[in-house]
């Protein structure tokens, strides 16, 4: 009689605290997930995404002379593509008007390109393998800091095929091998 009560009570205690430890594990799983995905904290969206174009580096391939002026482009400027091309073993491919892309498409579907390569049809040096680990807070800072700026129509050149050159300026991105004849 005794040893069955306090049989019940140890298996009372027990059941409460697995309750009570599922429920802080729960929590405490919801608690990391968010913090796992780590974003940039700025005063507003528009600033995290000024932050982050500068150092993911989007500002290098998407703005035209921002590695020869050293960043000194006004914003007016940044983000409307670039007119020397990539070439590689996948043709060439230029660094696209963002400005344009924002104003024309909407915040999801900027989030599902970046994710997705485009579909699987993104061409390189674009880091889509990069591009798409951002957290969802960071890609759509990245979309309305963009947006921000505004449409700036400027036309970039055709992408070739691959073993096709461009016409204009290009950067080579062809793997050579210096020690084969
Ligand atoms: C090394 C150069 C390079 C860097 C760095 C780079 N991009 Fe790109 N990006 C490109 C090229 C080239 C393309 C065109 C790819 C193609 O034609 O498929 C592109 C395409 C894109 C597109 C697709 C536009 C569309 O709808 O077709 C988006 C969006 C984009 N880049 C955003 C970014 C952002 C945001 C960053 C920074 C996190 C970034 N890029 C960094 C070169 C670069």
């Amino acid at each position: 009689m005794l040893w069955s009560r306090l049989l019940l009570i140890a298996c009372g205690v027990t059941a409460g605290a697995l309750v009570a430890a599922s429920a802080a594990s729960t929590a405490s799983a919801r608690a990391r997930s968010q913090d796992e995905t780590p974003f940039v904290n700025a005063s507003s969206p528009v600033a995290a995404g000024e932050y982050l174009t500068v150092v993911a580096g989007c500002q290098d391939c998407h703005t035209a002379g921002w590695v020869e002026k050293k960043g000194n482009v006004p914003p007016e400027d940044r983000l409307a593509g670039n007119p020397v091309g990539f070439y590689g073993s996948w043709g060439t491919s230029y660094a696209k008007n963002l400005r344009q892309i924002a104003d024309r498409e909407g915040e999801e579907h900027w989030v599902q390109v970046m994710r997705t390569a485009d579909g699987g049809d993104g061409k390189l040096p674009m880091p889509w393998h990069n591009a798409s680990k951002f957290s969802d807070r960071d890609l759509r800072a990245m979309y309305q800091y963009t947006k921000s700026l505004g449409p700036k129509p400027l036309r970039l050149p055709r992408g070739t095929q691959p073993g096709v050159k461009p016409t204009g300026s290009y950067i080579d991105l062809m793997v050579k091998d210096s020690t084969s004849k």
